[in-house]
């Protein structure tokens, strides 16, 4: 993990609710794992104590990309980010997913709902092989980098709640629409809300298979100092807690101890 000063090289919008921020980061580049994330300072905001965690979403030679949505105040004044801008930048954090290997027998299957879709495209392009890509969104400004995907060789299905790109529902819709007729054995790989990550990772556990899920957590110090980020988690049968910035953010989906309340 370091901290590194890193300057602005890119910051575009991507669709009409979502924005990619690069930044010339030579030290985290070179560490990065798919499912791992950057903590960045908002320099603008009166306090900048406070960082915003966002997964790598990808890795280009020693730049690092994160794909945004606007989702507060925090989120909000990053518009106003400008190229030449310097950051101060906490990073690689967490555990990252596992990486299948090549001749691993299970079918890699991505779920991703918004923008979860961030490190699971970082994943596909260091996986050594192809599989399928489930992603959902409210309408089809949220489903993002699906030409990306494709461009890789990946299978991509798409769900929208109000219909207008895919399956009119839930990702789970097509998902289990293709688990039903499915010849291979699924490993998921899944990030989005957690309605979303129950679900799959209910279905990972029912069917016996492998799912790693991101789990998105508010966050304060994202070192394991603060605590604010806390999972109860189940290893060996004993329930414990977990930090979801220094453990994770990466569970596996038996480990995950959902809260009756939590969809
Ligand atoms: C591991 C991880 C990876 C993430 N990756 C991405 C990503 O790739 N793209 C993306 O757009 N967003 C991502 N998020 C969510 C992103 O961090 C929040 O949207 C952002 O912090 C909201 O900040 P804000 O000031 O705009 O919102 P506000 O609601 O004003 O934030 C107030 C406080 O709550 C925290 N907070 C609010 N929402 C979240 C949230 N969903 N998760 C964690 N902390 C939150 C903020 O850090 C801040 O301290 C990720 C979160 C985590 C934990
Ligand atoms: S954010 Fe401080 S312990 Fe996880």
């Amino acid at each position: 993990m370091h901290v590194e000063e890193g300057s602005v090289v890119a910051h575009e919008p991507m669709g009409s609710a979502y924005r990619v921020l690069t930044l010339r980061l030579p030290r985290v580049a070179a560490q990065a794992r798919p499912g791992q994330f950057v903590h960045l300072r908002l320099a603008m905001l009166s306090d900048a104590v406070l960082r915003r965690p966002f997964s790598i979403y990808r890795v280009d030679g020693d730049c690092v990309s994160i794909l945004y949505k606007t989702i507060g105040r925090g989120t909000a004044a990053m518009k106003s980010i400008r190229l030449g801008d310097a950051m101060n930048v906490l990073g690689p954090l967490g555990n990252g997913f596992p990486l299948p290997t090549a001749d691993a027998i299970a079918l890699p299957v991505l779920v991703a709902g918004g923008y979860g879709v961030a490190p699971l495209y970082f994943l596909a392009s260091r996986l050594p092989r192809t599989g399928l890509l489930f992603a959902g969104g409210a309408t089809n400004a949220d489903i993002l980098c699906v030409e990306c995907f494709q461009a890789l060789g990946w299978d991509v299905r798409l769900a929208t709640d109000d219909g207008s790109l895919g399956v009119r529902g839930l990702v789970t819709a097509p998902l289990d629409a293709w688990l039903g007729e499915a010849r291979r054995e699924p490993e998921f790989f899944a990030c989005g809300p957690n309605g979303m990550l129950r679900a799959v990772g209910e279905r990972a556990v029912a069917g016996g298979w492998k799912g790693w899920l991101s789990l998105d957590r508010h966050m304060g110090c994202g070192v394991g100092a603060c605590l604010a980020c806390v999972q109860m988690i189940r290893k060996d049968g004993v329930e414990t807690l977990a930090r979801v910035c220094k453990d994770g953010p990466i569970f596996e989906s038996r480990e995950v101890v959902w809260e009756p309340s939590e969809p």
